[in-house]
């Protein structure tokens, strides 16, 4: 399974993405907003990542679907957004991302998450997306509210993070398809 946007290509990650991952994730701006990437960040935990997650996908009942993100124009692996622990029952899952340092704020999740919640709702046929941001996560719950995410609550103290190994509190947002139908279309329709 592959997405292609304008910019970007969604695809499963390759062994051989081991040094762009690397980049990606080893600056704390990034680790440290990511509950479970340890830092120092190095060629081990990258392959470590791929490899867990080429396993995934080669599951019939899957768990969840990690998208390495490639910049086209420089055959780069510039970030990941995933939809996982999907459970079947309730039609939930908890949907995640990260982007390059170096690449922010040029609208690559939002482009890159337009082709992934329509997969999760309309494909996947998912009811409610979860996404679970540390409070102090500026860009993210400001991406959150783009996507059409609504805030539920705060947990406290809920996660110590690997890379920084600080408490942080998190908001836990829910998407519904409907709100998503209307983020989706005023995002499109900024893009014009
Ligand atoms: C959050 C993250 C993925 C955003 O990626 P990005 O490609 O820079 O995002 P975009 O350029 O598509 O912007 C999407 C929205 O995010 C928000 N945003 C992004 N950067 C922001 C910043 N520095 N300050 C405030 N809001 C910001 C805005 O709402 C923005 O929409 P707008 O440009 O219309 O205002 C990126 O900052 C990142 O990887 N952060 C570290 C890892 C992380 O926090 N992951 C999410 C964990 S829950």
């Amino acid at each position: 399974m592959i997405f292609e946007t304008e910019r970007l290509i969604l695809r499963k990650p390759r062994k051989t993405d081991w040094k762009d991952v690397v980049e990606g994730v080893k600056g704390l701006e990034v680790s440290k907003n990511l509950a479970t990437v340890p830092h120092p960040y190095k060629k081990k935990d990258a392959l470590w990542w791929i490899n867990r997650t080429i396993k995934k996908w080669r599951k019939k009942q899957r768990e969840g679907y990690t998208f390495v993100i490639e910049l086209k124009s420089e055959k780069k692996v510039i970030g990941a957004t995933s939809v996982e622990n999907i459970n079947y029952q309730n039609k939930t899952a908890i949907t995640g991302s990260w982007i390059n340092k170096k690449y922010w704020k040029k609208g690559y999740i939002t482009e890159a998450k337009v082709p992934i919640l329509d997969f999760a709702f309309d494909k996947l046929k998912l009811r409610r997306l979860e996404s679970q941001v540390f409070t102090n996560n500026k860009a993210s719950n400001s991406m959150a509210i783009k996507f059409g995410f609504k805030r539920e609550g705060t947990r406290k103290k809920v996660t110590i993070c690997k890379a920084d190994g600080k408490i942080y509190d998190d908001n836990i947002y829910a998407l519904f398809r409907s709100d998503w139908r209307k983020a989706r279309a005023k995002i499109l329709r900024g893009k014009k």
